[in-house]
């Protein structure tokens, strides 16, 4: 079996999942911390009156100084360096494009710019030396009402919830399940039509991490997976709607959404979190 090792069979479980090799730990740490660095310096420029492009700017310059490369840009003719959502913008908001109305707030028409109670997700997703770092976190501009402080909270606590199931041996179900009940025990819903995904040297790849479920059901989960936990929170139903420009999700029934998301590994043992803050943030909303 002249030329045929260990690196160029990839083990493959039969749901099509990748098993990576202990040294491809390594490459994914070194995508994440690029991440986690830039999703910490965003803190302080989040701000009443700073435009979502503005802040798609900055992120773009800091990707290109720490030497690594957008995974959006150009990707299914997506054309930033992050999405922004805001309040009721469950994912893939578009930075520079127009914050979609709601019932709920009334705020100058045709524009990006975010205003005092805002609460927004930022979503980065990088690639370094070939391996991808998916990461997104909640920030407010200015003073953000009580329920939405507390929406932040529920849904950093499900996906830290989710990540603690994380070993071998554990099913994807038993991870959608802890998520679930942690945000539903709270009053609020889990989003069902957007899901987590493996990533590796690929974005997007087997198997969809659903943030529901029984516990038990669904693929064992082995060392070597790399996946994104990434649970979106409304405070009223799940339905979502996306836009007219093909991207922008938003609640049906135009209640605040939240997100965050981590990039993981299985460990022989548990899990490790690439893209963990090297600050120590919990996550930037506090400054
Ligand atoms: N980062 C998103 C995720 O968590 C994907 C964004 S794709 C884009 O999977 F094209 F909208 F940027
Ligand atoms: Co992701
Ligand atoms: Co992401």
């Amino acid at each position: 079996m002249k030329g045929l090792d260990e690196h160029s069979a990839p083990r493959v479980t039969k749901e099509g999942i990748r098993l990576h090799e202990p040294e491809d730990f390594a490459g994914m740490r070194r995508a994440g911390r690029v991440v986690a660095e830039i999703l910490d310096a965003l803190g302080p420029i989040v701000e009443p009156g700073v435009r979502t492009a503005e802040i798609d700017d900055f992120v773009r310059r800091r990707i290109e100084e720490l030497g690594a490369v957008s995974a959006t840009i150009g990707y299914k003719g997506y054309r930033h360096a992050t999405c922004i959502s805001v309040n009721h913008v469950v994912c893939h908001g578009i930075p520079g494009s127009e914050i979609p109305p709601s019932k709920h707030e009334r705020r100058p028409r045709g524009n990006d710019i975010l205003i005092d109670g805002d609460i927004l997700n930022i979503d980065v997703t990088v690639i370094v030396d070939g391996w991808h770092g998916d990461s997104s976190r909640m920030y407010v501009a200015g003073r953000p009402k009580p329920y939405a402080r507390r929406l932040i909270q529920v849904t950093h606590d499900a996906l830290m919830k989710g990540i603690e199931q994380v070993r071998p041996g554990a099913t994807f179900g038993d991870i959608g399940a802890a998520i679930q009940a942690h945000a539903e025990a709270a009053g609020c819903s889990i989003v069902r039509d957007f899901c987590g995904h493996g990533l590796g040297r690929v974005f997007h790849a087997p198997p969809n991490v659903l943030h529901y479920g029984r516990p038990g059901t669904g693929p064992r989960l082995q060392p070597g997976m790399f996946f994104t936990i990434e649970p979106m929170v409304n405070l009223g139903r799940p339905e979502t709607q996306v836009l007219a420009d093909g991207w922008t999700a938003i609640t049906r029934d135009r209640s605040l959404s939240a997100q965050f998301e981590h990039s993981v590994g299985v460990t022989e043992d548990g899990c490790e979190i690439f893209t963990l803050s090297p600050a120590g943030l919990f996550h930037p909303t506090r400054r």
